[in-house]
């Protein structure tokens, strides 16, 4: 079976794709809520909407995140 390298391509819950939210030219994350609602549901993307601009990758392999703050 294929795995992919890459498997984190989207914001799930608005189901935008960073290739998506690259083209629009969107430069922080606050754009990327204003404008497709990314960041203001579960905040996963987040951190790769952050290197999405940082980058200009589109796909990433999974972010190991630190646990949360107890
Ligand atoms: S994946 Fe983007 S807000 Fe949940």
């Amino acid at each position: 079976m294929f795995d992919d390298p890459f498997p984190v391509k989207r914001c799930v819950c608005f189901n935008t794709t960073f290739a998506v939210l690259k083209a629009s030219g969107i430069r922080s994350i606050q754009e990327a809520a204003e404008h497709f609602g990314c960041g203001t549901k579960c905040g996963t993307c987040i951190p790769y909407i952050e290197k999405m601009i940082e980058s200009g990758s589109v796909e990433f392999s999974v972010i190991e995140l630190p646990p949360p703050m107890a």
